[in-house]
């Protein structure tokens, strides 16, 4: 079953097409990266699939159902922007009034149950005003999981958190993907979302430019051996010769060797050539790399 699936959707403001018939399969229990450059429509789409502002053309079905429907959009849980919370309440405070603007009857009970799933509870009876990013970050996602629903849609969620905080953030998302909550999740920080990530989907001017899922990312990514030495240029050459592609990475000043083990490169380097290396490791592409790569691709 798919938690959401998006055929055709438009979106224009006045001559601007925000959304340009984009198309998206979510699947149940995915965490789903959304990626794509600034302006290219995430949150646009993620604010029509809520509900919360609507489609000019197109369609929208989560768990099958239109996506307006009532059962439906009570099982979505929704942090786009900042959480609109009064600043010189407290969180405790904040949390009770939007737990009566969703209806929620046990609110006491459900309200202790989210600020502990982000780890908050110790900050109730703060304002919300003292609180830090980081605080106001999970304060959201603990807004967006009041209700317990089946599909987070979240914007940006881990901006401006410290390692720790991202740490915290990850493992609370990953404890709600194994208990089946669907979670849809933009970021432009793509080393952190590589950690969680089930599924991806990348958007350009509009258009779903690619989806996967990690596997076919991970396919897509290959190892490869990377290597120092005194004469980076004169290296690369002899390598690629007896290897195939070889490339220097010009930020670590590293050469990269795609067909060959680190320890055969080596080798061969200084049985053949007399070139000793200098650093030696095994790495893979990244989702960051990746992306890049097909960005470049796309504007050539
Ligand atoms: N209410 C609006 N009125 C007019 N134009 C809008 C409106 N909302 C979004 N846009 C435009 O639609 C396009 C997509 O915006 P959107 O906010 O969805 O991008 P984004 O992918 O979320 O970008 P970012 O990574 O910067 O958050 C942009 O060109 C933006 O200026
Ligand atoms: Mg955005």
């Amino acid at each position: 079953m798919n938690a959401i699936e998006i055929r055709n959707l438009t979106k224009t403001f006045g001559e601007k097409r925000a959304v340009d018939g984009l198309n998206m399969t979510v699947p149940e229990g995915a965490i789903y990266g959304f990626i794509g450059e600034n302006g290219s429509g995430k949150s646009t789409t993620e604010k029509l699939i809520c509900g919360l502002i609507r489609p000019s053309g197109g369609e929208i079905k989560l768990w099958g159902k239109g996506h307006r429907d009532q059962e439906v959009r009570s099982q979505i849980g929704v942090l786009i922007e900042s959480p609109g919370c009064f600043p010189n309440y407290t969180v405790w405070n904040n949390m009770k009034l939007q737990a009566a603007n969703l209806g929620i009857k046990n609110e006491v009970e459900e309200i202790r149950r989210v600020l502990r799933l982000v780890r908050m509870d110790g900050a109730a009876g703060n304002k919300f005003k003292n609180c830090s990013l980081g605080m106001k970050q999970r304060i959201g996602i603990a807004f967006a999981l009041l209700g317990d629903p089946q599909l987070l849609v979240l914007d940006e969620p881990i901006n401006g958190l410290d390692a720790d905080g991202m740490r915290i953030m990850r493992e609370i998302l990953l404890g709600l993907s194994h208990r089946g909550t669907t979670v849809l999740i933009s970021s432009h920080i793509l080393g952190e979302l590589e950690k969680i990530a089930t599924h991806y989907g990348i958007i350009r001017g509009g258009k779903m430019l690619r989806e996967m899922t990690a596997a076919e990312l991970n396919a897509d990514c290959p190892t490869y051996a990377a290597l120092k030495t005194a004469e980076i240029e004169r290296t690369r050459t002899i390598l690629e010769r007896a290897f195939g592609r070889a490339e220097i990475d010009g930020q670590t000043g590293e050469i990269r060797v795609y067909h060959a083990s680190a320890e055969d490169a080596a080798k061969y380097l200084y049985g053949n050539f007399g070139i000793p290396v200098t650093e030696i490791r095994t790495a893979k592409i990244s989702l960051e790399e990746y992306y890049i790569d097909l960005m470049r691709g796309e504007k050539q």
